[in-house]
């Protein structure tokens, strides 16, 4: 775990104590902050009743032999700052970030989930020059789970009843794909008017700027943790689970050169496929412009010389 700040600690937490790792790492620049981390979460081993090791370091050549690096580092979010106000600071860190990463782990699989996600996540796939099924970006699956629990709760359901995707950049122009959303099976439109429906794509969209304007001094984290653990399970396990991450589009959905969020089927080899559903017209235009909007932060960028 590359930043052992609240999402990367939380994350780290879950993979200990649902033992699906022999050993969780934190890595960070501040001193004491990964080793204090570790610690005080191996000591709750007995409790829990987990054996995966937990260790803290501000030595970055400690990443070495690991299967999943996650990498959180970097700045978050203030009130009044969009996830691009953030572009210049965080692509140095994960610059720096990368040429460890393609020093010391040549073999892992990377999940970027610094902010803004899907331009972090080109850039990591730039800098190391690892396949594109081995850098992947985490969102898709923080927004549908977003976009899962305001259905669940405007029907009054379990939120795990509710399936479906969010796919595009992790920003404003994310897309809900309502013609693929279900609740027990049943298509969502038939459950609900359009109205209520596009006004949980809003609430969706901006469900990272409610979190934030909440706690005023840092962004979300509970649901940021889940889905990072959600990834590197499916990763461990080899589960192979469809799951939407941001990845590097060939040609899929009509997209070019650039990280979007999609359905994959992630597996130990990372993203064994991208998969491309049949979507309404309106939704692939949506998509589109989703990562047309990645790809302005991404010229940004190399205007900037990060790349
Ligand atoms: C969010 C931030 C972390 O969506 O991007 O909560």
């Amino acid at each position: 775990m590359i930043g052992a700040g609240n999402v990367g600690a939380t994350a780290g937490q879950k993979i200990a104590e649902r033992n699906i790792a022999d050993e969780v790492v934190f890595v960070d620049v501040v001193e004491g902050l990964p080793q204090g981390r570790a610690l005080d979460m191996m000591e709750s081993a007995p409790v829990e009743g987990f054996n995966t090791k937990v260790r803290g370091t501000n030595d970055f050549s400690e990443i070495s032999g690991s299967d999943v690096i996650v990498v959180t580092a970097g700045l978050a979010r203030k009130p009044g700052m969009t996830r691009s106000d953030l572009l210049d600071k965080n692509a140095s860190i994960m610059s720096g970030v990368s040429e460890h990463i393609r020093k010391e782990a040549p073999n892992s699989i990377v999940i970027v989930v610094t902010n803004p996600m899907d331009i972090m996540t080109y850039l990591t796939f730039r800098k190391t020059g690892f396949d594109r099924k081995k850098v992947i970006g985490m969102a898709g699956v923080l927004d549908t789970s977003r976009f899962r629990t305001f259905v669940a709760e405007a029907l009054g359901m379990y939120p795990s009843q509710v399936t479906g995707f969010v796919l595009g950049g992790h920003g404003p122009s994310m897309v809900p794909v309502i013609s693929n959303t279900s609740v027990g099976g049943v298509p969502l439109t038939q459950l609900m008017s359009r109205e209520k429906i596009e006004q949980i794509v809003q609430r969706t969209r901006m469900g990272g700027d409610e979190i934030v304007n909440f706690l005023k001094t840092g962004s979300a984290f509970y649901a940021p943790a889940s889905s990072i653990y959600e990834m590197v399970k499916s990763i461990a396990l080899d589960e192979r689970k469809v799951l939407p991450c941001s990845a590097f589009l060939d040609g899929e959905y009509g997209i070019r050169d650039i990280y979007t969020g999609v359905p994959v089927v992630l597996g130990s080899g990372g993203i064994e496929r991208v998969l491309e559903l049949q979507i309404s017209q309106e939704e692939s235009t949506a998509l589109k412009g989703s990562a047309d909007a990645v790809r302005k932060d991404v010229e940004l960028l190399k205007e900037h010389k990060h790349l």
